[in-house]
């Protein structure tokens, strides 16, 4: 029935391979993905649950950029909750794409993993018998810097004038910002499933440590559980999903094709440009 059920025979790495395949847009290119170590029984309720979970992100998906699901079950290890969040600025249809292809990609991924999170450019879905809804995470998952350029340092003041200023609250509630300046654009999301406090909270540490990670870098993108934040100067990034030659960022900095790491009961995998 559901794309998760009916994908069964890759390996993780095999999988990784799959997911570096070009990208049909850039709203779909891989980001990261992180799948929990503990498995599920194939063809138990925990199953029915996951693939219930996951269609019904899927469905909502084509009306609304957030959402949050939690599908009840008689014993707590059975109940899951689940969310998809998709950039600010997507259309529904471009969001409900996306989340159909992230959670089609987490069913090869997390093949009967208990819980499993996946971030494309566009949108991120997570799932799990654990319950993260609503709770902060600023664990780094994953930082990848540009090749590092000489900015003059006006032109450096300016980059983290708008980066601190996409950091700044108002005490409004704002999960999606942009900024642009003298040819550097960026871009700050939080899952919306965190309070204004804790958005702020997220976006405050993700730029205190983009700039000190990725600071002398023509593009930077930081990823914590729950936020990220993302500058470019014009032309540097390429957006096709499909590498760049010159990005050699992958999660540790190391140039490798793919890596792992453990983060929240999830470890992850990185597929660099
Ligand atoms: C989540 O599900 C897995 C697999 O069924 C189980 O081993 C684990 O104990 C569950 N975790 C929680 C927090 O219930
Ligand atoms: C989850 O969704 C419900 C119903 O749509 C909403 O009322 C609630 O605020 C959401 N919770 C979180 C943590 O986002
Ligand atoms: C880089 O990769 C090598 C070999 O793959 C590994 O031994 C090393 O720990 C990695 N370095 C970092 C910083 O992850």
């Amino acid at each position: 029935m559901s794309k998760v059920s009916t994908v069964k025979a890759f390996i993780s790495l095999l999988a990784i391979t799959v997911l570096a395949a070009p990208a049909t847009s850039s709203t779909d290119s891989f980001v990261f993905g992180g799948c929990s170590q503990l498995k599920f029984t194939p063809g138990s309720p925990y199953e029915s649950n996951v693939n219930l979970l996951l269609t019904s992100l899927v469905n909502s998906a084509t009306f609304t950029t957030y959402s949050n699901f939690t599908v009840k079950s008689p014993t707590s290890q059975d109940t899951l909750y689940g969310l998809f969040q998709c950039r600010g600025d997507l259309s529904n249809g471009d969001c409900g794409r996306c989340v159909a292809r992230a959670v089609s990609q987490l069913g090869t991924l997390c093949l009967d993993s208990s819980g499993g999170a996946l971030q494309l450019e566009g949108c991120f879905v997570k799932y799990d018998n654990a319950t993260f809804l609503g709770v902060e995470d600023k664990t780094e998952v994953l930082h990848k810097c540009g090749p590092l350029i000489g900015y003059d340092s006006d032109e450096m003041n300016r980059r983290d004038a708008m980066l601190d200023y996409l950091g700044t609250g108002d005490g409004s509630y704002k999960p999606f910002r942009v900024g642009g300046v003298g040819g550097v654009s960026s871009v700050a999301q939080c899952v919306q499933d965190l309070s204004a406090s804790e958005c702020q909270d997220c976006l405050s540490e993700a730029i205190g440590r983009l700039k000190t990670v990725c600071g002398a870098a023509a593009w930077g993108d930081l990823y914590l559980a729950k936020c990220y934040v993302r500058f470019s100067k014009a032309g540097a990034y390429s957006q096709d999903g499909n590498g760049n030659g010159n990005g050699n960022g992958n999660g540790n900095g190391n140039g490798s094709n793919s890596a792992t790491r453990q983060g929240g009961g999830l470890r992850f995998f990185f597929v660099s440009d």
